[in-house]
């Protein structure tokens, strides 16, 4: 009795296995799938009527979508690992040596596992259907494929492109997929059913079979003679994107390597001895559980189930600046009417122009083209004045950070507005509650915070305000999904959550530069801890005055832990520096490059050294400080939600797991015991929490085993 599987055959010896899964909406290649799987095949094996097999889903947009994540993650022993993989490697393996034909339909994902499979069938059809996503993305999860995928890939495509799809985590269209080589027909999707039946009487026939087979890969002549040359150039881009601190892209190059003189059989074994390797690492297991973090998050609406979100025709943006011209631009790409609002024509262009460079990146890497962008600029309107947001369901305001300027800009909106329409600020700092007071309709009002630059930043933080409605929250948070931003709601307090954690950070660097450390020094071990930059580069990158005005808000909210370092004020004010916009702030930047500015290193004249180990003490344990405190107060509702938070919003190391992930790992213990030193040293700020205090003596963690 079959529970994830359908089996059926017709008169012409064409047999269906349509992967149903009894309990998700998704297919995977889960243990008891493939157990399932392996008596079908057995059974198939002997089956004299058979002429073709077709392996297809009765998912709608899903072929499978891999293997069991869950079953990875709970991996903890090598025997474990080297079992699972070759139980899964075996099944597929019978796949590959059934005697007649065998075809993969692909009319939905096809990922990791899941492509797997079809790379194991002799032949593979895709669709056009927008949901066809095609790849093997174990290496975004710390593993790397283990079913044979590398292996048969490297066979079908070639080793230069196999290791590009591995190492990028690609997932391809069906367009592109065929492009590569990965499929040998991607068909409409209305079609499917007519192609599959020319497709089958072409691999019946000797001609059509050969034609089919002559448009697969034939190995380059730097293939055959200069995969050296191949090896270095890979070796090199994996070493400048990930500085060493992943496993997986190294272990996968090191596979390819390793089989280039093996044959087949011991090719597979190479790549099973691989996979349990890193199966095991604490990378993969960070990086599978952000995964499952970030699935979560696909489905937490922020509010209660029977909240709707209100649906979104048209929005307005009010400003154009940094923050505003990025936000305009979203709303365009994402295909929703948007009508700016700035207080001059100048800025009417200047913010365009902005928009138009966020495109232009875009098109340079082939992913809209000309005419399409044009579509999505048309949708785009401007004013200066108030005239034309009447029909507008959303306006977001990303004007000035001032409390006085935001409230008149609001009195006028409720003027210009439909009262249903709905007022998010991207304030970075200001209370939602507070700024809500001047309004008629608070409920209406929400926080929609945004990071620099929007374009590339997944985060957006939600807040609600003391009187933001459900329906408020549940439409920003569908908006924040609708355009690909991961939107995590968080508490009504100085900095929300993740300029909350980040500030402190940031001026406990800049207190040590002021005690004497080499800035430079600072930089270069938080980037070596795994940081996209270090502190000063950053606060240089978000602007002195913005970092330094966010730093003011939390010292008010928060009083003496907060307390900026003075230096910090006479490099702003004094000096007037602005950071990387104005080419200098901590460091000078002319073009491409930059150098330190001795102008600010010349403020300190006793120079201190502190140990690595106290160095990265004080920045990143300062953090976990705040962050067991935000997460007693309930700023954010999860371990898991913070970290996610950090990861996005400031870039922390995904292979870490995140901020409380870190903290976990160096035991609760140790980190109290070495911030009541750090306390003692350097005063008040570093007195552990009352959460991790308590966390001690309960022997908790923030996760769960
Ligand atoms: P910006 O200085 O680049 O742009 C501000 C815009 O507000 C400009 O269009 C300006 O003409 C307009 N403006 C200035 N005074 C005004 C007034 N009295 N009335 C109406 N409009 C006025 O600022 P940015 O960086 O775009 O920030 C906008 C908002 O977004 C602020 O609330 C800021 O805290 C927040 N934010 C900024 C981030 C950043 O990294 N820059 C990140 C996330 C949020």
């Amino acid at each position: 009795m079959m529970k994830h599987l359908k089996y059926s055959q017709d008169k012409e010896g064409v047999a269906t296995i349509l992967f149903d899964h009894a309990t998700l909406d998704v297919n995977l290649l889960s243990e008891e799938v493939l157990l399932e799987l392996e008596v079908l095949i057995e059974k198939l094996s002997q089956n004299d009527e058979l002429k073709t097999v077709l392996f297809k889903s009765a998912k709608e947009g899903i072929f499978i979508a891999g293997a069991d994540i869950n079953e990875i993650k709970s991996l903890t022993t090598q025997e474990q690992a080297l079992a699972k993989v070759r139980q899964g490697r075996r099944i597929l393996s019978s796949i590959a040596t059934l005697k007649v034909p065998t075809i993969a339909i692909i009319d939905g994902a096809a990922l990791g596992g899941g492509f797997e499979l079809a790379l194991a069938c002799d032949y593979r059809i895709a669709t056009e259907n927008p949901k066809c996503k095609i790849g093997l993305p174990e290496v975004s999860l710390g593993v790397m494929p283990g079913f044979g995928g590398t292996v048969r890939l490297r066979e079908l495509i070639g080793l230069q492109k196999a290791m590009e799809l591995i190492l990028g985590s690609k997932q391809l269209n069906g367009k592109k997929a065929e492009h590569l080589g990965l499929v040998d027909a991607c068909v409409p999707s209305g079609y499917l059913s007519f192609k599959e039946a020319e497709f089958i009487a072409a691999i019946n026939s000797e001609k059509g079979r050969e034609k089919i087979l002559s448009k697969r890969h034939k190995p380059t002549l730097l293939e055959r003679l200069g995969s050296a040359l191949i090896f270095s150039f890979t070796e090199k881009e994996v070493a400048k994107k990930t500085k060493g601190k992943y496993p997986a892209p190294l272990e996968v190059i090191h596979h390819f390597k390793k089989i280039q003189d093996m044959n087949f059989y011991e090719a597979l074994e190479s790549e099973t001895q691989s996979f349990a390797k890193l199966a095991l690492t604490p990378e993969s297991k960070h990086l599978i559980s952000l995964f499952f973090t970030s699935e979560r998050l696909k489905h937490d609406s922020g509010v209660g189930k029977d909240v709707q979100a209100k649906p979104l025709h048209r929005a307005a943006v009010f400003g154009g600046g940094t923050m505003g011209s990025g936000i305009l631009w979203l709303f365009s790409k994402i295909d929703i009417p948007v009508r700016l609002k700035v207080r001059g024509e100048q800025q009417i262009a200047e913010t365009l122009q902005a928009v138009n460079k966020n495109y232009m990146a875009i098109k340079k890497r082939g992913r809209l083209s000309q005419r399409e962008i044009e579509l999505k600029l048309d949708l785009i309107s401007a004013d200066t004045g108030f005239r034309g947001f009447e029909m507008s369901d959303i306006a977001i305001e990303a004007i000035v950070e001032d409390v006085s300027a935001k409230e008149t800009l609001y009195k006028i909106l409720e003027t210009q507005l439909d009262k249903e329409a709905i007022i998010a600020t991207n304030t970075s700092s200001l209370s939602v509650s507070t700024l809500a007071r001047s309004l008629k309709y608070p409920e209406r009002f929400v926080g929609m915070h945004f990071f620099n630059p929007v374009n590339r930043m997944p985060l957006v933080e939600v807040i609600r305000g003391d009187k933001t409605s459900d329906g408020s929250v549940a439409t920003v948070i569908a908006l924040a999904k609708r355009a690909g931003k991961t939107p995590i709601v968080v508490g009504d307090c100085p900095g929300f959550l993740v300029n909350r954690l980040l500030i402190p950070y940031i001026v406990e660097a800049v207190h040590m530069f002021e005690e004497g450390e080499s800035f430079e020094r600072i930089d270069t071990l938080l980037l070596d801890f795994g940081m996209p930059m270090g502190p000063f580069r950053l606060v240089d990158e978000v602007g002195l005055d913005v970092g330094y005005k966010v730093a003011k808000v939390l010292e008010e909210g928060y009083g003496s832990r907060m307390k900026t370092a003075p230096i910090f004020e006479c490099i702003y004010s004094d000096m007037g520096l602005l950071g990387k916009k104005k080419g200098r702030g901590f460091y000078t930047y002319i073009k491409n490059s930059s150098e330190v500015n001795e102008a600010v290193n010349a403020l300190v004249t006793q120079k201190h050294s502190f140990s690595d180990d106290e160095i990265l003490d004080r920045t990143l344990l300062v953090m976990v400080n705040e962050a067991s405190r935000a997460l007693e107060e309930g700023v954010v509702d999860n371990a898991a939600y913070l970290d996610m938070a950090m990861v996005m919003g400031t870039g922390f190391p995904p292979f870490r797991g995140g901020l409380l992930a870190y903290a976990d790992e160096r035991g609760i213990e140790s980190v109290v015991a070495r911030l009541k030193v750090l306390s003692t040293l350097y005063g008040a700020r570093f007195e552990p929490s009352r959460l991790l205090m308590t966390m001690v003596q309960e022997k908790r963690k923030f996760y769960k085993e």
